[in-house]
Formats: structure tokens, sequence, C-alpha cells
């Protein structure tokens, strides 16, 4: 972060967006106060706050189109070459896997971050502990360490850091753990005004999953990969305890055939199922989200009768770090996403809202897949590979998680 910023500066830098309100209680901050304060306006991009005035436009899609997925049966037929393809990459230390863990969790509803959250019935077990298990099945089966880089953000970067120390890493090599900070976007209000949390401190978020990459490359890491000579990057979200982490056999299919990056997809359990569904828009891959999906979308079918757009994501993908490079000067699209702000009031109270009173800024990690040429969506058994964590209870939730947790035979 670039803290080389006066009170001068800041200003000028925070009029040319009209958010010149983060000053007014500048002068009666204490010198710690005044420099934390400067340090975060250097750090913060407010240029998303302009995209609010007149109201949110999402830009239009392009012509959708099927896109060809591996499925389980030509997964089947290749996968004792796929496997062993892997597992060379693995063992020449080209493969590492990023786990994005720098996402809020409000609908879990917990104060500390998702993955310390206890899955347990009978004894604790940890979605992060689920998760280094996963990877540690590769680790065995390849006989090498494989690189872990973690993405947390400001709001639960000690948290987690300080429960891996005291768990004693789940007993993964701790040097081949990364732990990195998310960059973070303000928060604001309907008309695009940033929102203080107090007088010395912005609100802000962390800036979405699509912000991993150029997180890497703030935080230094994309300089260690190319040093240690990591060419592919498996990049999975934390609430999934199911999934397969730097799958030999995913990692070998999307190499043998050439893919800029490869999408583990499942069969939708039902056409209403909301997850992103894989498709080409203008020829490119793409993803098309659950509440864009149109009736017509959804009853197309291919040549073979099957519905043409039936493999959703499931947030992990192995993406040709070297392609990454090449479109990381691009913007990704911004996201404005409606969310409770807790925010300082006029007589500088603290308020925590029930209801909805602001933006959050965000990029999406799948608007990644759109950038890049090819993209090889890999078939995975929803029921062996696919428990993801978002709420309590209901659909996607610790209940349903811990069912299909058991149906694998893993005791908890
Ligand atoms: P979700 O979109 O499910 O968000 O994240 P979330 O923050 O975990 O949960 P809710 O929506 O607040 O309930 C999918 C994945 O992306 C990560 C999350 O940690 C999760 O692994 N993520 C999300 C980030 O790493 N950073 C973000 O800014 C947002």
């Amino acid at each position: 972060m670039v803290i080389n910023m006066d009170f001068n500066k800041a200003h000028d830098k925070l009029a040319k967006y009209g958010q010149e309100h983060v000053l007014k209680y500048y002068n009666e901050l204490s010198q710690e106060s005044k420099d934390a304060l400067l340090g975060q306006i250097a750090g913060t991009d407010f240029s998303v706050t302009a995209n609010v005035t007149g109201g949110i436009k999402e830009s239009p899609r392009g012509v959708i189109t099927p896109i060809k997925v591996m499925t389980l049966d030509e997964i089947n037929a290749g996968r004792e070459n796929f496997v062993k393809a892997g597992l060379e990459i693995i063992r020449a230390g080209k493969a590492g896997a990023v786990l994005l863990a720098g996402g809020m969790g409000t609908r879990l509803g917990s104060d500390n971050p998702k993955g310390m959250y206890d899955i347990g019935i009978t004894k604790p077990v940890y979605i992060f502990q689920r998760i280094i298990r996963n990877l540690l099945d590769v680790v065995d089966m390849a006989g090498t360490w494989i690189h872990l880089f973690i993405m947390t953000s400001d709001k639960n970067h000690k948290a987690t850091t300080a429960f891996f120390k005291e768990k004693d890493y789940f007993t993964y090599n701790p040097d081949y753990i990364h732990f990195f900070k998310q960059d973070m976007a303000p928060a604001a209000t309907y008309s695009g005004k940033v929102y203080m949390e107090a007088k010395d401190k912005i609100a802000t978020s962390p800036n979405g999953n699509g912000g991993w990459y150029s997180s890497m490359q703030n935080a230094g890491i994309t300089d260690f990969i190319h040093k240690a000579g990591i060419e592919w990057l498996n990049v999975f979200a934390v609430d999934n305890v199911l999934q397969r982490i730097a799958d030999p056999c995913f990692i070998g299919a999307v190499a043998q055939k050439n893919c800029a990056v490869g999408a583990k997809v499942v069969r939708k359990s039902d056409p209403d199922e909301k997850v992103g569904v894989m498709c080409l828009e203008d020829g490119r891959p793409s993803i098309v989200e659950y509440y864009e999906q149109t009736e017509q979308l959804r009853n197309t079918k291919d040549e073979n009768g099957e519905p043409a757009y039936n493999f959703g994501v499931i947030l992990n993908y192995l993406f040709h770090e070297k392609e990454l490079e090449e479109i990381c000067n691009n913007e990704l699209p911004l996201h404005i996403v409606e969310k409770k702000i807790p925010y300082m009031d006029e007589n500088g109270s603290f308020i925590n809202p029930e209801e909805p009173n602001g933006y959050k800024f965000e990029t999406l990690i799948l608007d990644m897949i759109h950038m890049l040429d090819t993209c090889l969506p890999f078939e995975v058994e929803r029921n062996k590979e696919f428990a993801p964590i978002k709420n309590k209870t209901g659909i996607d939730s610790i209940e349903s998680a811990r069912k299909l947790l058991e149906e694998n035979g893993i005791s908890l």
C-alpha cells in the first residue's frame, strides 16, 4: 500500500469522487488515527463509487450457446492417462492451490472466519481441517508437498492465521502455506457517498472473489510463484467441504487439452437450482448466473435431447497462470450489490442496520473465465465433490453438508 499521503493529497483524491466528508473529523483525531485514515485513503479505490450514479446498469449479455463439457464417461475412459499427466505436473512442483477465504460468510452468521466453523457432531471437525485433509490426500498420493496460498481479508486475517498456528496447520507443512490479504473496496450509500465506520475509518469490505489474482500480485505472491516455477493454480472456495483440491485427474485433463482454464462442474439437480451454468457467450467460454437464466435457456435441449445448459460451476477452477498475466490488465466487470452496511451516523453513533442501506462493490472470479480463450468444463459427481456450506440450515447448509460427508464415509 502507498502510504505517501498527506492531508492535501488525500483531500484532492477524495474531491475527485465527491468524498471529502471522509476527512470531516480529521482535525479532532490523534496522530495515530490521522495516519491510519490517510493510509486507508491511499489504499482505497474510490472510483468504484462513481458507478452508482444513474442506478445500477448490468452490461447486456452476448449471444449464449452451449459449450462442450468433458463428461464423466469421457473422464473415466481417459482417467489413468489424465491422472498420470497430473501427477507429473504436481511432482514437478508446477501446481499450486489457492484457497479463497476472504469472504464475510454473512449467511452463515458466525463472527469467526467461515473456515473456523466446527461442523463436527461427536468431535471437532473444522471446515479448514476438511480442506487440508482433502489436499493431504493428493500430497500423500504424489509424495510431494503442494504450495497452498490462502487469501484472507483485513477483517479475518489475524483470526485465520492464528487459528492455523494454534491447530498446527492440521499437520500440513507450514513452509508450504502462504497467507495473503485481499484488497478492500469502500462501501457506499445509494447515492455513492462512502460510509464511515468510525471517525478515522472508512467502511470497507473485501473486493469480491474476482480480486484474488490482483491481490496476489499486490502482495508479491506472484513473484514467489514465478520463482517456484508454479504454472497451474487451482483456485477454490472455502465452503465446499467435499471438494478435491489439486486433483491430478483434473490437472492432467486441462493440461492435455491445452486449455487456459478448467472449471469443475456438476449436473444441475433440477432446472431451477441456483447455480451459474457454463456456456459460450459470443463464442467465448462464459457463465450465466442463475438469476439470468431465462425460461427459454432452461428448456433448450442439445442434440441428444438433454438440457443444453445443465452444468453448474462449483467455484473450483484450474488456471494456467501465464494466461492470467496476460489478462490481468483488463478490467473485470464491477458488480454492485445491495447490502447491510454498519456505519457511523451524523451524531457519531454506530449503527448496525437491519435492512440493506447501500452498496458494496465486487468483482467475481467467474468473469475471469470469459476473458480467457479456452475453458474445459470438467464434470464431477456432485454427491462426491459438492457439499457447499452457505447457510446454517436448509439448502447448501451445515445440515446438508454433514449428510453428504457421512455418505462419503467421513465421521463427524
Ligand atoms: P460467497 O460468494 O459465498 O461469499 O463466497 P461469502 O462471503 O463466503 O458468504 P456470504 O455471501 O457473505 O454469505 C464464495 C467464496 O469466495 C470467497 C469466500 O470466502 C468463499 O470461499 N470470497 C468471497 C473471497 O475470498 N473474497 C470475497 O471478497 C468474497
